[in-house]
């Protein structure tokens, strides 16, 4: 599976902890920045990213900034993308199962990073359920 990951300053650290992780466990990762702690502004960041997940250029995308929010309202804006702002291990899971996200955003400023890993496995280990689900999550693309 390949991932985008992004981030702005807020989430740079929190995101290189994400990377050197999935990167041990095998995971194809392309961190498409920023790439130091200098401040940036996080739509690039998270437009980009999402660009990539719609148009199949990876598979899902984890994003950071500080709280997880901005990042995540630059991803969403992109069509096809469904980009969730997570910070416990429940709705990570649920964020999987019924509402098919293919984006994770996380607050650099919120979570940390034990806990941020935990959300990213089982984030990535969970399946769609499909059934009624599947209807919903195509009216959000209508
Ligand atoms: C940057 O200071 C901060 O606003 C940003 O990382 C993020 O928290 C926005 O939602």
């Amino acid at each position: 599976m390949k991932l985008v990951l992004a981030s702005d300053h807020g989430g740079y650290d929190l995101k290189e902890e994400i990377k050197k992780h999935l990167e041990g466990k095998g995971y194809e990762i392309e961190d498409i920045g920023t790439y130091n702690k200098d401040s940036v502004d996080y739509p690039k960041y998270g437009r980009a990213a999402a660009e990539m997940v719609a148009a199949g250029k990876a598979d899902k995308g984890i994003l950071c900034c500080g709280t997880g929010i901005g990042i995540s309202l630059a991803a969403n804006k992109v069509k096809g993308i469904r980009c969730a702002v997570v910070s416990d291990t429940f709705s990570a899971k649920m964020s999987r199962a019924h509402n098919d996200a293919n984006m994770l955003s996380l607050g650099g400023r919120v979570v940390g990073a034990g806990l941020a890993l935990e959300i990213v496995d089982i984030w990535l280990a969970t399946e769609f359920e499909g059934g009624r689900h599947e209807r919903r999550v195509l009216q959000i693309e209508e």
